[in-house]
Formats: C-alpha cells, sequence, structure tokens
C-alpha cells in the first residue's frame, strides 16, 4: 500500500490531493498518512509473529499526539528517551506497561517518574545508572525492571553521527563487562533483571551488521536468561528505509521497490534474524522508529522566488532547515517532487530554505521540472526525524502537521502563534526603563 502517489498528474496523500491541503492550511505542512503508518507496523508485527514479540515504537522519530494514538491503538508498545517522550505516550492513550526507557543520561526526576508510572524496562546504560535507579527504586519500595543496553561494538555501516554499536559510541555497555554488571545487579534489592537490549545504530541498508550483533549477542542472552530468569531480548531499532525513490510508481509499498530489494526488506529482517533468536526461547522486542513513519510523511512547501546566479538555479521555498534539519545535519538525500507534474525540461536546481546559512539547502543541483514561483514541492520521507527535530531559529514558527486517513484530514498541530515563540522569555526588570511591548511587560 502505496499511500503517495500522482493522480492526473496531482499529488495524493491517500484520498486527498496534496496540493489542496497546502492551500487550506498553508506551507510548510508536515502530512502524514495514517493508513501507511499502520501498514508499517502491521507488516512488521507480522513478520515477528513465529516469535512473542512486543514491537516498540521509537517516539523520538515523530511524537506527535495523533501517530502515538494511532500506534497505541494497533497494540504498539514504546520507546522512549526522556519523561516528556513517556508523559506524551500518556497523554496520547498509550500504556506505561509497554514503555522501555533507553538514554544515557537518565535524570532522578526522571527515573522516578517512570517507577511512579510503572514502565516495562529501564535500559540501563551504565553502572551508576544503575545504583541511581537501586536508590530511587528503594525510595519508593518497588523494584525496579531493568535490562542492559549493551554493546557489541559492531559498525552498522551507517552515517557516523547516527552509529551507536561500536566502542568508539557513547552508548551500551562494553559486550565483555555485561556478565559482571547482571551478577552484581543481581544483589540489588531494588533491581528486577528483565531482559537484555541493544541497538546499534539508524538508518541501516543491510541486514548484515544486524545477523553480526545478533549473533554475537544471543549466546549472552542465553546464559543470561538461565541465570536470571530474563523475560526478554531486544534488538533495537535501526531499519533504513528508501530515501531515493521513495515516490516510485508501481510499487505497492517502498520496500517492494527495486532499491529496496537490494537492502532490507521487513522479510529478510526476519528471515535472518528469527532463526537465530528462535532457540532463546525470550520475548522478541525490536524498537523501530524511521520504518514505520519514515515514508509515511512529506513535508509540503511553496516556492518563493526563482533566482539564477550565475550558472545556477535557486528555487528559495518557505520551509527551511529549522523545519527539517535531515540535508543540512547529515547531508540526507529527500526526493522532492512537484504536487503537480508538469511536463517540460528538468533543470539542475538547488532547493533552499530562507534561512541565513548556505547549509540551509535541501538538494543541490537536483534536476527538477523548472519550478515557478508559487509551485509547491513535496519533500519526501520526511515523516521521521522531521517534525520532532524542527527548532525555532531565525525566530521561525514551528509549521503545522496533518493526518490524513482517506478523504479524511485532520490538523494533528496547528502551525505555532508567533507570539508563543517569546512568550517564555522575561524582559530583565533594569531594562523596564524602555517601553516594552506588551507581551514582554
Ligand atoms: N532505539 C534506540 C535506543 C535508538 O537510539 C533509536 C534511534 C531507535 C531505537 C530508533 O531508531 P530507528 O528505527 O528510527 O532507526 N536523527 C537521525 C536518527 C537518530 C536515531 C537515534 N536513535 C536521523 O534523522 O537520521
Amino acid at each position: 500500500m502505496h499511500e503517495f502517489r500522482y493522480i492526473n498528474n496531482k499529488l495524493y496523500c491517500e484520498n486527498v490531493s496534496v496540493e489542496s491541503l497546502a492551500k487550506q492550511h498553508g506551507t510548510p505542512l508536515y502530512v502524514y498518512s495514517q493508513s501507511t503508518i499502520a501498514n508499517h507496523f502491521l507488516t512488521l508485527d507480522k513478520v515477528l509473529e513465529p516469535l512473542p514479540h512486543m514491537v516498540c515504537y521509537a517516539v523520538k522519530a515523530n511524537s506527535n499526539a495523533g501517530i502515538i494514538r494511532i500506534l497505541a491503538n494497533l497494540g504498539s508498545g514504546f520507546d522512549i528517551v526522556s519523561e516528556g517522550e513517556l508523559r506524551r505516550v500518556i497523554a496520547a492513550g498509550g500504556d506505561s506497561r509497554t514503555c522501555v526507557f533507553a538514554g544515557v543520561g537518565k535524570s532522578e526526576s526522571e527515573i522516578d517518574f517512570a517507577l511512579q508510572s510503572g514502565i516495562y524496562a529501564f535500559n540501563v546504560e551504565s553502572e551508576p545508572e544503575l545504583v541511581r535507579i537501586n536508590k530511587l527504586a528503594a525510595a519508593r519500595k518497588v523494584q525496579a525492571p531493568i535490562a542492559f543496553r549493551v554493546n557489541p561494538n559492531v559498525d552498522a555501516s551507517t552515517h557516523a553521527k547516527i552509529t551507536t554499536g561500536t566502542y568508539a559510541n557513547k552508548f551500551g555497555i562494553p559486550f565483555e563487562d555485561i556478565e559482571g554488571l547482571y551478577a552484581r545487579a543481581k544483589k540489588l534489592k531494588n533491581i528486577k533483571l528483565r531482559g537484555l537490549q541493544m541497538h546499534i545504530g539508524s538508518q541501516l541498508t543491510e541486514v548484515k551488521p544486524f545477523q553480526q550483533a545478533v549473533a554475537k549477542v544471543a549466546p549472552l542472552a542465553k546464559k543470561l536468561a538461565a541465570l536470571y530468569g530474563l523475560e526478554f531480548f531486544s534488538i533495537g531499532g535501526g531499519m533504513g528505509i528508501v530515501y531515493q525513490q521513495a515516490l516510485e510508481s508501481g510499487a505497492a509499498s517502498w520496500w517492494e521497490t527495486p532499491a529496496a530489494a537490494k537492502v532490507l526488506t521487513p522479510a529478510s529482517y526476519a528471515s535472518t534474524l528469527l532463526p537465530i533468536l528462535k532457540p532463546l526461547g525470550l520475548r522478541l522486542l525490536i524498537e523501530p522508529g524511521r520504518f514505520i513513519v519514515g515514508n509515511a510523511g512529506i513535508l509540503v512547501t511553496r516556492v518563493e522566488y526563482v533566482k539564477q546566479v550565475g550558472e545556477k538555479n535557486f528555487a528559495i521555498v518557505d520551509a527551511a532547515m529549522n523545519d527539517l534539519i535531515r540535508p543540512a545535519l547529515y547531508d540526507a538525500y529527500h526526493q522532492i517532487v512537484p504536487t503537480t507534474r508538469k511536463s517540460g525540461p528538468e533543470i539542475a536546481t538547488d532547493v533552499v530554505g530562507p534561512v541565513c546559512e548556505s547549509g540551509d539547502c535541501f538538494c543541490k543541483s537536483r534536476p527538477l521540472t523548472k519550478v515557478q514561483e508559487g509551485d509547491c514541492l513535496a519533500i519526501m520521507s520526511a515523516g521521521a526525524y522531521g517534525f520532532c527535530m524542527a527548532s525555532n531559529y531565525n525566530s521561525r514558527p514551528f509549521p503545522a502537521e496533518l493526518l490524513v486517513n482517506d478523504k479524511l484530514t485532520s490538523l494533528t498541530r496547528f502551525r505555532q502563534y508567533l507570539p508563543r515563540l517569546w512568550e517564555s522569555e522575561k524582559m530583565p526588570r533594569w531594562l523596564k526603563f524602555v517601553r516594552l511591548p506588551d507581551a514582554f511587560s
């Protein structure tokens, strides 16, 4: 089910024209397809069916309440990394008992709130964190369920900024230290050893690093399960998606595109990993973020100006690096397509935003059919790590977010009202001799 497609040269999200959404709600605008999100979750859930399992959606990929609710309704668990994310999950109708809490720097108040909420497990990333959790659990007179995050020292072959499973990274506990730590934790009265966890990186486009890491850690999981009665083994998130031809016509799903078939598909992921995991007899957890929402969202933007500088053609659009930072931060590729397909020659175009930085660029010298002022473009595969990494840089308000369900549409976030940008700022008292605008008084 491919939910962004052209019908009579107009781009549709499910059964709604994207251009009509841009007209009605303005741009920049994130648009998400509900059935694509559901389809991605259910596909993954299905391929894991041979094992008892829980898919824990990584909330950091897109924490919009509407998206959390869709996944909660489908029975998803949640991978959270902060009190804010846990509170969001609860507020959106998710169940705290399905939450696993990751992250290298959990604060005391975050741990305490998670204990109070009754989460499924803390994924513990260091010995001092273990000690802190034990202390806080003792104060509450409860047992904290934990899993240690093992760093298997396997290279995920992905972008340096999103690889996590080697000893050059801050994440997890070295493979060699894990057994000693379980023995230590076993002695702590307020700790309940529930599982083992790992996560080697994000946007993995081959199954091999997963296979290497799982094969390396599985015997350890087996041993620890026998010694301590563990319930689960979480192999983390990280399944990559196709960015290059996300909108290839004719494919039923992005993972059925020729590009995906060469890399990683749900079927190849499951058929490679499940045979290694099955003999463990443990509940399998996975923490996908990008896989579920990445290709389920687009960022719609309008061309403000067209400008030529020497040989170069710039399309200056109303979205910028503050709305979608992935190209600027990771040199990430996002397919860019017009919301109305026109005929005509393609010209090498830089699609850039209005922010005062040269890095504010969505693509460089990309062959695009000539665009004009007022045209709308869709930046594809923006559902994951898009809005949730947005900022107010250049005092630009957060864009709106909209969910489509067949012909229904609903704004799941209003465009930020400009005065909200300075609402929590306070003018120092000694500067008050100047006349103040109302908002600062
Ligand atoms: N589990 C843990 C412990 C993680 O750290 C992450 C992502 C996930 C699961 C979900 O990974 P996914 O399935 O989405 O690959 N901002 C970057 C990606 C950062 C990923 C951080 N951790 C980007 O835009 O590419």
